[in-house]
Formats: structure tokens, sequence, C-alpha cells
């Protein structure tokens, strides 16, 4: 029996979620039932479904006592709303059920496991526990928190330690969670068990010697076609180059990993996303091998930007396949939103030169793909525009930058407008797609080497797409609309 915080949140839930249409909702990325979600959580495979969990505050569009939401899938796509997972209901986890993850135990058991947020006498402590369940409730253990503070290394700060990332090799359990070390930066230590209750401090699989932030958040921790892959999302970066964003920027360290030392040696530092509008990834192991992120669509800078009116705050981006090639981080929508592509408007070599727009090539809820050739000044592109709204992508071939603009987006205030970045473009060609979805955009450069997104505020009724070449381009467009597909069971 649910303790009354959890079922107070599940009754309030059911009734506001019900109060929604669905098309208050993007058509399908992951939003809360209702008020405010951040980080994804216990993205796993649980009996041959995705359940995805997120950080969940139901009772308004602010951060507030962190819940865990829930949700299903069995393509990705298309979520099942499950009742709220979690709720702060016990002494070590009274002020917050921070983020985590989930795994299926040998035994058929969904484990999670979170950060417990207590305050007490004007001092934070944080620490890890487990709650198991069979998908839809979950007890918490008996001798939670399994991992304190007195499993830190000396120096470390006992209030950041937070969101550990579990998952199984053999028969022992890893975790990864986030810290802060003596030098005030961030950290992530590897921990291990054989029940899920004892845990054993392995070590410090890497460190950001204020280099690479302060505190770091949201660990995953996993193999990619060949290199060890660590991610984390630091606060208050001050980028080295242009490809990182100041603030909060999710980052993915490259490397390998010594699995009898526990070490894990960094190569390399590659951007994630480079759009206004991504933090917190978490990733699973799909059963088909397949390696799939998803982030919070949303950055800390951004989060009190709520629409006037919207009763919901915060969504996830799309789902991802991750690879690695050439020392880049590839990422792809997941292929099963292809089967959601519906008519079909493509045009091949278009010569725009001043403003231009296409029959047809106009909407809110589109697969895009543009293959430019710039041959001389500029390109722009604008989407969700009326008379007064646009987003733009504007490409200067001279200096090889992307800017992603949303200056006259219908910002709430405090929002970031635009953000530039170098691409890869081989003589003013560039391979572009774009995954609209209501409130948001996804832009894939060149096959995934690179990605920027970002929530869009403009009204649905800005569904315009125009072109401005100064100088001329040519182009081809295939654009598809995007529809639920009937049969989302099909490939599986
Ligand atoms: C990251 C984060 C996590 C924490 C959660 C709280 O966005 O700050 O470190 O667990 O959000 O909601």
């Amino acid at each position: 029996m649910p303790f009354p915080q959890l079922r107070q949140a599940r009754s309030y839930e059911a009734a506001q979620g019900a109060a929604l249409s669905p098309e208050q909702r993007p058509l399908f990325h992951l939003t809360p039932t209702a008020g405010w979600l951040n980080d994804p959580n216990g993205f796993s495979v649980y009996r041959g479904e995705y359940h995805l969990f997120y950080q969940y505050h139901p009772y308004c569009t602010a951060w507030g006592p962190m819940h865990w939401g829930h949700c299903k899938s069995k393509d990705l796509l298309h979520w099942e709303r499950l009742p709220a997972a979690l709720a702060p209901d016990q002494p070590y986890d009274q002020d917050g059920c921070f983020s985590g993850s989930a795994a299926e135990t040998p035994d058929g058991r969904h484990v999670l496991m979170y950060t417990g947020v207590q305050k007490d006498a004007g001092q934070e402590y944080q620490t890890q526990c487990i709650a198991i369940g069979d998908g839809i409730n979950y007890e918490k253990h008996r001798n939670n928190p399994v991992i304190t503070g007195d499993q830190l290394p000396s120096g470390s700060c006992t209030h950041d330690f937070r969101d550990p990332k579990l998952w199984r090799e053999g028969a022992r359990w890893f975790a990864a969670a986030g810290s802060r070390t003596e030098d005030g930066s961030g950290a992530i230590l590897l921990y291990t068990s054989f029940d899920l209750e004892h845990w054993t401090l392995e070590g410090m699989l890497d460190r950001s010697r204020n280099q690479w932030g302060r505190m770091w958040e949201c660990p995953d921790f996993f193999q990619l076609d060949g290199q060890a892959v660590l991610l984390v999302s630091p606060q208050e970066l001050v980028p080295p180059d242009p490809r990182f964003q100041s603030g909060y920027e999710s980052l993915c360290l490259l490397g390998s990993w010594d699995r009898e030392t526990n070490q894990f040696t960094r190569r390399s530092v590659l951007p994630i996303d480079q759009g206004l509008d991504f933090y917190a990834p978490q990733t699973l192991l799909a059963p088909d091998g397949r390696r799939i992120i998803v982030a919070w669509m949303q950055n800390w800078s951004t989060a009190k930007c709520v629409p006037e009116g919207q009763t919901w705050f915060g969504q996830m981006t799309l789902p991802r396949e991750l690879h690695l090639q050439d020392g880049r981080l590839i990422q792809r929508p997941i292929r099963e939103l292809e089967r959601w592509r519906g008519e079909c408007t493509a045009y091949e070599g278009l010569a725009v030169s001043g403003d231009a727009a296409f029959p047809g090539i106009s909407g809110r809820t589109l697969d895009l793909t543009l293959r430019l050739q710039v041959q001389s000044g500029t390109f722009t592109l604008k989407f969700a525009q009326d008379e007064h709204h646009f987003t733009a992508l504007l490409f200067q071939p001279d200096h090889n930058l992307l800017t992603l603009d949303r200056a006259r987006s219908a910002l709430p205030n405090g929002q970031v407008p635009r953000r530039s970045v170098p691409v890869r473009a081989r003589k003013g060609q560039l391979d572009l797609r774009l995954i609209l979805d209501r409130f948001s955009v996804e832009v894939f450069v060149n096959g995934g080497e690179q990605v920027l997104s970002a929530t869009l505020y403009t009204p649905q009724e800005a569904d315009r797409i125009s072109f401005c070449a100064q100088g001329q381009t040519l182009m081809d467009i295939q654009q598809y609309r995007l529809a639920p597909s009937l049969y989302p069971d099909r490939r599986r």
C-alpha cells in the first residue's frame, strides 16, 4: 500500500492529466502527466518494454519536492502513462527523490536506484537508495540508504552526491554517481555490489579538476563501438572553445576502461547537443543492441520560461541512436520514427536566391531533410513562422557557422535567444534533418554528427516555412508529415 504522499500524487496527476487534451502536448515527445518534468530517470528495458521515469513535481509547473513520474512504451514513441513511481515519503528522501536509473534483476524484478535528499538542521544530505518493483509499484528498501556520505572519498561533499547510474555485468552490480571533490569541482565515483544493498567504492572514474565545470551531475557509463563513454552534465561550465556553451552543457567523455583496475582513461571531450535545450541525458541498451539516448529538452537556464496558460512544463528529446565514427558522436532519430512518416513533398535542384517558399512545405510536426549547396553568400531557413514570429537556422559557409536563432520565437523572458556553432561544411554543402514536433525542433547536421535542440514557444498556427539566400543556394528538400503509426508493434 503506497504511503499518503504517493497516493496523493497519483490521484492528483490522474485528474490533472485527464484534463489536458492531446493537442496541448507534443505529438510524440514525452511531457509530464501533470506539472513539471526534468531529468530522464530509470530509462530501461523491463519485461520487454521500455520504461522511462522522470524528475517530477506534479503539483505545478515549477521545480519542487521531487517525485518520479513514470511511463512505458513498446516503440519509444507511443508512451503509456503509468502512476507516479516514487514520492518523498521517508526520512532519508523527505526532501526529494532525485535522479537515478533502473535495471531488470535476473529474477525479473525492476530495481530503481535514486538519490534521497534530506535536509536536517540547515545541512543537506544526499544518499543513494533502492526501490524494487513490478513495473508499476515500487517498494523502497528497508535498509535504505544503501550508499551514504561515509562511502565517499575523503574531502568529498555530502550534499553534492547524486544521480546513480546502475548496470549489471556478470554477477556484479555497478553504479556510477556524481560527486564533488575537495577542489570544489565534479567527479564520477564508481561503486560495485553483489546484492544491491552492500556497496564498495571502487574509485573515481574521472574528475573535472575545475577544467570542465563544477559539480558533475547525471553520469552514464557504457561501451559504444569499442570505446568507453562517460556522459556527464556539469554545472557552471566555462567553455574552452566555441563547440560548448557556458553554464549547463552535457559532455561526452571518450576513452577506455580497464576492467581490472576500474580505471577510465579519458582521450577526448565532445559536445552532445549544441542547441539551446538539452541536459541530463541517459541511455539504455535496447534488446537489438542499439544504444539509445534521451535527455531533458530544456536547461536550467531556461527552466523558468513557462508559457502563459500551459499546465505542463518540460519535455524529453526524441530518443536517438548513438554511434561513434571517426572520433565523433553520431546521433540519429530512432528508426521507429520512419514508420510515422506520412505524406511526402519533395523538390530537387531548387535554385534559391532572395526569399522563397514552396507549395506544400509547411507544418509543425515534420521530418524535413535539406541538402544545401551554398554557392555564394549565406542561407537562412525559417520555420514556425507567421507574421510576427519565426525560428531560424542561418548557415554562413564563409565561417562554417550554423546559428540557431529563436529571438523571434515568442520567448518568455530570460530565454537564451541564439547559439552559433562551427560545422563541417565542404564547399558550402550541408545536410540538415529537422524534426519538428509542435513545441520543439531538433536539428541533425550531416547525418547526425552534430545536433541542435530547442524548445519553441511560437503559437501552433505559426507553421510556415521559408528560405532566404543572400547570394545563391541550390537545395533538395524532402518533407514528411508525421502522424502516429497505427502499428507500433510491427517490427518487434
Ligand atoms: C540535474 C539535477 C540532478 C538532480 C535533479 C534534481 O538536472 O540537478 O543532479 O538529481 O536535477 O531534480
